[in-house]
């Protein structure tokens, strides 16, 4: 790859990603006798003891959103009540359908959907995503005859989307952002087609944090009579009490007419454990182009409404209690410290000089520079044991804010280490950053030749 040595990127990746590569500590077989349980602990504990300082300090953007000890612990127990338990039988474990029809309501009264509205809980965000757009994809076949789908996405949706594009043979037209890093509303009017299958919006996007114009896309989403897909993977358990949290904010949800799916994820500010989202369709139509079903296979009846055959019913179980253990109240209240550490924070940023924000976020916060490189800044934050999410076009990095950006005294250093990181590098001590390169070549080269780069990356990460 030109001006990029990929043994010196391995050699930077190595300490990051690959730390315990050392010929005695890998395993490459199965040993012959078992070890016993106490040695397994004590393996996990050492890497646990490793690996869960920095989100616990708060030090880690998004990735853990709760994460306090009582919550742990009562998911443990909840743990050993329904390990055994599989949504792909419901006929053994009917209660976990019944849970799952209880998330989709829950999550669509938070939506402001209607009776007709229905859905599934998927592994994660991505699943939601890739589930919704096989949806459309085979929804508008059925209603309108289209064969080669095109769906509009903002620049900022979610990788998951082009994932989906590529694996259902689906064609990603991609909108750009206006000056607020918010979908360009224009572009997408003028690229909307008779092969349109949807159009996409975030509340909020990944990247900047910044959320897109539903109404506006979901007017012409109306218009046209293609589909509006809201990305809430990230702020559906948020949103809902932004205005009620003192902060200004504009419809999203189904109580907009246009909008026909959400995704919205109970492992991020659900504060479920890792292994769930929901996706919700306005009406039963869209979801059953959702389900799979063989009434012939020799292996008797097999049906599974999301992309997984077996599905873990703990889950879905921990997902479904974190909602009645913390009801609106609690999702509010959480809400309203996450906003108001946004709050204090943009503000901060907005005094700082050298750095400005990417639009205006609420709880994803983006810092720019146009003074200085700010892979330079997001690197002196690492050394000070940041772990803060590197973005690019713009160049920049970000920080999802999180309950454990609310504990004492967290938003307060962030702020400082800016400030001095700022400075560090206006004095010159920090000279390189170890992803720049990385993060440079992705801006400066074509996409193509990026992403089998990357892959070769991800070929070296799961060798031995
Ligand atoms: C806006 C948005 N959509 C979708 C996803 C995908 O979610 P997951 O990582 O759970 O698959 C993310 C993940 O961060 C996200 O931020």
């Amino acid at each position: 790859m030109d001006g990029i040595n990929f043994d010196s990127v391995l050699k930077e990746l190595q300490t990051e990603l690959k730390p315990y590569d050392s010929a005695e500590s890998n395993l490459s077989k199965m040993p012959e006798k078992g070890v016993g349980e106490e040695a397994l602990l004590d393996i996990l504990s050492k890497f646990a003891i490793k690996e869960n300082t920095s989100w616990r300090q708060g030090k880690v953007s998004g990735a853990v959103y709760y994460g306090d000890e009582p919550l742990l612990t009562f998911y443990e127990k909840l743990y050993h009540i329904v390990s055994q338990t599989n949504a792909l039988h419901p006929d053994i474990w009917p209660s976990i359908p019944k849970f799952e029809r209880e998330i989709v309501a829950m999550s669509s009264s938070l939506m402001n959907g209607g009776d007709g509205v229905r859905g599934a809980v998927s592994s994660g965000g991505t699943e939601s995503i890739l589930l919704a757009m096989k949806t459309y994809r085979d929804y508008f076949k059925k209603i309108k005859g289209i064969v080669e789908p095109e769906i509009i996405l903002p620049s900022t949706a979610h990788p998951s989307f082009l994932k989906a594009c590529e694996y259902f043979s689906i064609k990603p037209v991609i909108i750009g952002t206006d000056e607020g890093f918010m979908a360009n509303v224009e572009m997408a009017k003028e690229k909307v087609n008779a092969n349109t299958i949807g159009i996409v919006g975030s509340v909020p996007n990944f990247p900047f944090g910044t959320f897109d114009p539903i109404e506006e896309l979901a007017e012409i989403a109306e218009d046209k009579n293609v589909g509006m897909h809201v990305d809430a993977c990230l702020g559906g358990f948020i949103d809902p009490f932004v205005r009620d949290s003192g902060y200004r904010f504009k419809k999203f949800d189904f109580s907009v007419e246009g909008v026909t799916s959400i995704s919205m994820d109970t492992h991020k500010y659900g504060y479920a454990p890792k292994g769930t989202s929901v996706v919700l369709y306005r009406d039963g139509e869209y979801f059953r182009n959702q389900i799979y079903a063989n009434a012939s296979w020799q292996g008797g009846i097999y049906f599974t409404p999301t992309l997984l055959g077996s599905r873990p019913g703990y889950p879905i179980v921990a997902a479904w209690a974190a909602m009645l253990l913390l009801g609106r109240e609690g999702y509010r209240k959480e809400a309203k410290k996450i906003l108001d550490t946004g709050d204090f924070i943009k503000k901060s940023i907005k005094s700082i000089s050298g750095v400005k924000l990417a639009g205006d976020p609420l709880w994803v916060i983006a810092t720019l520079s146009d003074e200085m490189d700010p892979y330079l800044i997001w690197e002196a934050m690492t050394k000070k044991g940041w772990m803060l999410n590197g973005l690019s076009n713009p160049a920049g990095f970000h920080i999802a804010l999180t309950h454990r950006h609310t504990l004492d005294g967290v938003k307060e250093k962030f702020v400082d280490d800016i400030e001095s990181s700022v400075n560090d590098v206006r004095n010159g001590k920090v000279k390189s950053s170890s992803m720049a390169p990385i993060y440079g070549m992705a801006s400066a080269l074509p996409k193509e030749s990026t992403d089998v780069f990357l892959k070769s990356v991800v070929e070296w990460l799961y060798s031995q």
